[in-house]
């Protein structure tokens, strides 16, 4: 176990926004920071990060915390694996405590499996280097694709035994669990009898974003005609093919650095390149393009440059998939190689300058690209050629920036030979349906953010939870600062009338809060405000002086993540134009105290409120009447004007 000193010494070094950036790329919005959301696919931000309270908050799933929650999240880390991440990242030694049994075995199913991946990849790699076969076998035939030893040792190649169970033996030897063996493909189980999925091949590991082995790819070495040239690990727990990208763990920096990605087809192209220089690369291994592998290279950068083999029959088939990263407001760019090549053997044959002097000059812009491929293919057969402006106006329609498509198509006009107003008018028809779309989701983005709209009729809202939650809000914020609080008491004159009295009196927000509540005997509703409501008057009793900055980070992570989403809800008007959209979220800069008060008093008056409506239920069953019930409500009604008298004297 890593100590508690060492973590809170994470804690106090990590920075949410320097952490994130690394992932997601982040603008400076006002006092935060904000970016495309890695959990969702977007065009507009809704990504926040908040350097000042180092949480943040993803508008868009819902999902938020601290910088530890955040690699667990997107990296897929558990707590121990999110902490040693941060250390290694800002140097600090851990300090661990002994491991008990116990704590081995309940080292959670995932981790498991990782562990076990990563096990495999030191194991092929040791069989590559270290053993007969794998040198005459396995590096040799490396050596013949042009691979150095630097780039088999960065890129973690290696070589699975031509046996049944050599690496099945191995690892069970070693002490890891058949189960996970099996869970992440490495070996087959039937029956009693367990074999290496991986036989007589050169193999490439699979790395997450953060350099985790997820699963593999091998390669056959023999041309066998029934056998697949590429066999990979199956989809798992931590290996889902579509939502990553071969190469993006060694490319990122790079990628990022360039401001420019080249999308390959395969593990050789990718390796190859590196090996020349060229690092911004990433492959899709041979599989169709997903959004989710789009959106791993869109938090880097917004340009990618597709490069395709020289085969026209591919090329044609992956046109499609460029839509989708059109879709994802990026610039999109296609270079293809001479017949017969890839970007494998083009790199292995030219010198770094050759290789990136091609791709300067024959990197074109895509839809200018696929107009005059299509062009080439219609020709003069009209049928064809009205499919075509179809096709060509779908793809510009993806892209979001207006300017930009306006551009578009009157550069498709000039190749197609065609007016620049047909392609207009195609480009409506397709509009009207997606502004139709975008309508629906510009409502339900109002309804997620729960604010004040002055034109529509107010919608019904949970009145209590508003409440419970604003409280918990108030105390987050502001629970240890002390206060003045101008409480009414109710006094009774000498004519026996009563009045309200204002009275000042000094204290802790938290205390106030707590002693006005526990007056009302009052309890809240939700399970979660209320553990936390325990939770942090109980903190504060302790020390009042606790900085409730750090509170986030001494709780579990469902409750951080509910603490981030209150922080974060006052956020939320930074990321769009709220103005414009006549939304006007409650300002926050009124006074401390009175916040306090009339939050408090809103909330007994809605107690009131719904304790009165159950009693007049109650009359109403009651077939005798019932005088008790009546008093209550009339002393119930009574107190609830006092209340109202209050909370208007304070609004
Ligand atoms: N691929 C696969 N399964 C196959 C064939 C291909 O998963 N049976 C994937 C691999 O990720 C491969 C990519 O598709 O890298 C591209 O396929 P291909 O162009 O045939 O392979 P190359 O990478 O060019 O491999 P090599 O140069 O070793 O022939
Ligand atoms: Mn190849």
């Amino acid at each position: 176990m890593i100590s508690k000193s060492t973590i809170d010494q994470v804690f106090e070094t990590a920075r949410v926004e320097e952490v994130i950036g690394d992932f997601v790329q982040l603008k400076k919005a006002g006092s935060n920071f904000k970016g495309l959301s890695p959990f969702s696919d977007e065009r507009s931000p809704s990504f926040m990060v908040s350097p000042v309270k180092q949480i943040w908050k993803d508008f868009s799933s819902g999902k938020g915390g601290t910088v530890v929650s955040f690699l667990m999240e997107h990296e897929h880390f558990t707590y121990p694996e999110a902490i040693k991440y941060l250390a290694k990242k800002y140097n600090i030694e851990i300090e661990e405590t002994e491991q008990s049994d116990e704590d081995k075995v309940q080292a959670n199913e995932k981790e498991s499996m990782y562990l076990v991946s990563e096990f495999a990849s030191k194991y092929f790699q040791k069989v590559l280097f270290k053993t007969d076969k794998g040198q005459a076998i396995g590096l040799s035939y490396f050596k013949e694709r042009g691979f150095t030893d630097e780039t088999i040792k960065k890129f973690h190649l290696g070589y699975a035994l031509d046996e049944w169970q050599a690496f099945t033996d191995e690892a069970l030897k070693q002490g890891y669990n058949i189960d996970y063996l099996e869970k992440t493909g490495l070996t087959i189980v039937k029956d009693e009898k367990r074999f290496d999925r991986f036989k007589g091949r050169v193999m490439f590991p699979i790395h997450s974003m953060s350099g985790r082995v997820l699963g593999f790819g091998g390669r056959i070495l023999i041309t066998d005609k029934k056998a697949a040239k590429y066999l990979n690990s199956p989809e798992s727990d931590i290996y889902h093919k579509s939502k990553i990208l071969y190469g993006i763990y060694h490319a990122k920096q790079s990628i990022a650095k360039e401001d420019n990605c080249y999308l390959v087809e395969g593990y050789t192209d990718v390796i190859q390149f590196h090996q020349k220089g060229i690092k911004n690369v990433v492959s899709s291994s041979g599989t169709a393009l997903t959004s989710d592998q789009i959106r791993l290279i869109n938090r880097l950068t917004k340009n990618i440059t597709v490069l395709f083999d020289g085969d026209a029959a591919g090329i044609r088939a992956s046109l499609r998939g460029i839509d989708l990263i059109l879709e994802q407001g990026m610039n999109v760019k296609v270079c293809t190689f001479p017949d017969g090549e890839d970007p494998d053997s083009f790199a292995k044959q030219n010198t770094l300058e050759e290789l990136a002097l091609y791709l300067e000059e024959n990197a074109k812009d895509f839809i200018a690209y696929k107009a005059s491929l299509l062009m080439e293919e219609a020709k003069n057969d009209p049928i064809k050629k009205a499919a075509l402006i179809r096709d060509m106006v779908n793809s510009i329609s993806k892209i979001p920036d207006r300017i930009q498509k306006e551009i578009y198509v009157q550069e498709c006009a000039k190749i197609m030979d065609i007016s620049e107003q047909v392609l207009f008018s195609t480009l409506a028809q397709i509009g009207k349906k997606e502004q139709q779309d975008a309508n629906k989701a510009y409502k339900e983005e109002q309804k997620a953010f729960d604010v004040v709209q002055r034109t529509e009729p107010v919608k019904k809202v949970d009145i209590q939870y508003e409440l419970e939650r604003k409280i918990i809000e108030i105390l987050l914020l502001y629970g240890n600062k002390t206060e003045d609080f101008e409480d009414l008491i109710l006094k009774e004159t000498e004519e026996g009338k009563l009045t309200l009295e204002p009275v000042t009196h000094n204290a802790k927000v938290f205390e106030k809060i707590y002693l006005d509540l526990q007056e009302d005997e009052m309890e809240f509703s939700n399970e979660n405000f209320k553990t936390l409501y325990y939770t942090i008057i109980d903190t504060l009793n302790q020390n009042p002086e606790f900085a409730l900055e750090n509170f986030v980070n001494n709780v579990d992570e469902q409750m951080a993540s509910e603490i981030t989403t209150i922080l974060m809800n006052d956020e939320k008007y930074q990321l769009s134009d709220w103005e414009r959209k006549n939304i006007f979220p409650k300002s926050k800069s009124q006074g401390i105290a009175q916040l306090v008060n009339e939050t408090i008093l809103s909330l007994r008056c809605f107690l009131i409120d719904q304790k009165v409506n159950e009693f007049k239920l109650e009359t109403q069953d009651a077939t005798s009447q019932n005088k008790t019930i009546l008093e209550d409500v009339l002393n119930y009604s009574n107190l609830k004007m006092l209340l109202s008298r209050k909370l208007n004297r304070v609004l």
